[in-house]
């Protein structure tokens, strides 16, 4: 006779592989190409019409350096579905990242994906911070993978002496981007000092002087 815990346990062992799906939604077609000027709004992009469908519809190209002229000498170009409408409802996408010499893929998180990214050339310290503050890193080159964990604080810098290029893969059509110094210290509208005094446990001097350096800052690259 099957007790009632164990029957517990084992409808708790159904239920969850669909409950904990942390990814995107499965696609319920072949293709659905975004249509990005549909006037509709659904979660995600509606399909176009699939007598619209062409060969470049599947290919994206990633193959040119960002622009790497900013205070942070970065530069990412993105294959989310905004760029790369072939991505839309198959849960993956792909970005490239430059870093010049010294340069820095400041502290960001991606709220709706996990990262598994290829490092082509160059040589970056990956860091990665838990939710514990427990702070995790290591000197990357050529040839190796990198994992950043959905949803944590990561970053990327240059520490060799050539620039660093390597093409993140998300398990998302838009992974979202959001950067610690930007959420805090660059939103429309800014967020009242006292917030920032408060949480910081600095004066007004050091919350203005970071907001003025943050806001002419150019990030090379807008966060959807
Ligand atoms: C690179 O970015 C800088 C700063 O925004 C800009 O002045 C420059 O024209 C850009 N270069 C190219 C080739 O787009």
């Amino acid at each position: 006779m099957i007790s009632s815990r164990l029957l517990c346990c084992l409808t708790a062992l159904l239920i969850l592989p669909s409950s904990s799906n942390a990814a995107d939604p499965d696609p319920l077609q072949d293709i659905c190409i975004a249509d990005l000027d549909a006037k509709i709004s659904v979660n995600g992009f509606p399909c176009k019409s699939e007598t619209e469908v062409t060969s470049d519809d599947f290919f994206f190209d990633l193959s040119e350096e960002g622009n790497l002229s900013n205070a942070f000498g970065r530069a990412v170009t993105e294959g989310n579905v905004h760029e790369f409408p072939g991505v839309n409802t198959q849960g993956i996408s792909t970005n490239r990242v430059d870093l010049a010499v010294g340069g820095i893929n400041p502290p960001h998180l991606h709220p709706r994906s996990s990262e598994s990214s290829i490092v082509i050339r160059g040589t970056v310290l990956v860091g990665i911070i838990t939710t514990d503050n427990v702070f995790y890193s290591k000197v990357v080159t050529a040839g190796m993978l990198f994992l950043i964990p959905r949803g944590l604080v990561h970053f990327q810098l240059n520490v060799g002496k050539e620039n660093v290029l390597f093409f993140p893969s998300f398990n998302s059509q838009l992974p979202g981007t959001q950067f610690v110094h930007s959420s805090l210290f660059n939103t429309t509208p800014p967020i009242p000092n006292e917030v920032l005094t408060k949480t910081f446990l600095v004066g007004d001097e050091v919350i203005n002087a970071i907001k003025a350096a943050i806001t002419s800052a150019q990030l090379g690259h807008r966060p959807k």
